[in-house]
């Protein structure tokens, strides 16, 4: 186990927490979307709308094989859907310590800026179902739950001190 790892719905401070991890701990931050984005050389809406969903859940599937080669210890800040592949799961839960960040996602929805993120388009109710259907697979991806509900420190340091009793 060498990556530390933010799965949980999207806008819930994965990458705002990332960022705070990987200064706190002089570690790389890697951002699955943002590679893609490199990678294909456009946003994830534009993916979306020219390739489609399942084009973008197979980029990722392809990272998750990379990063799980990697040797070096990463911060690894995913996107909201990635842990929906078993495959995915087995090979994040194989390589790294999992943090389920959990934010209420009636919370997420009316706070954070989802306008770029295509399966956040079909409103409020949409979006509380796909966090209900998903609630359970990030519980089962996750060797830790930590709480988002206050500020981003305040997560980091939850996660800085679950961390403590893993040898990483
Ligand atoms: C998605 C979440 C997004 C991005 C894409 C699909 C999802 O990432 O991968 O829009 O299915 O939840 P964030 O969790 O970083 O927003």
């Amino acid at each position: 186990m060498r990556h530390i790892v933010l799965i949980g719905m999207m806008g819930c401070g994965k990458t705002t927490c990332g960022k705070l991890l990987s200064a706190r701990l002089g570690r790389p931050l890697l951002d699955t979307d943002r590679a893609i984005e490199q990678a294909e050389g456009c946003s994830i809406s534009e993916l979306f709308a020219r390739r489609g969903e399942e084009y973008f859940r197979d980029r990722e599937t392809g990272l998750v094989r990379a990063l799980a080669r990697r040797e070096e210890g990463l911060i690894l800040a995913t996107g909201g859907g990635l842990p929906l592949r078993e495959e995915n799961r087995a090979l994040l839960r194989a390589s790294g310590v999992v943090f389920f960040l959990r934010r209420p996602p009636e919370v997420i929805f009316d706070a954070a800026n989802l306008s770029d993120r295509p399966l956040a388009q079909q409103g409020r109710e949409d979006f509380l179902r796909r966090y209900r259907a998903r609630e359970p697979v990030y519980r089962a991806a996750a060797h830790e739950i930590v709480d988002n509900t206050g500020t981003p420190e305040e997560a980091a340091e939850r996660i800085l001190r679950r961390l403590e009793q893993y040898h990483i």
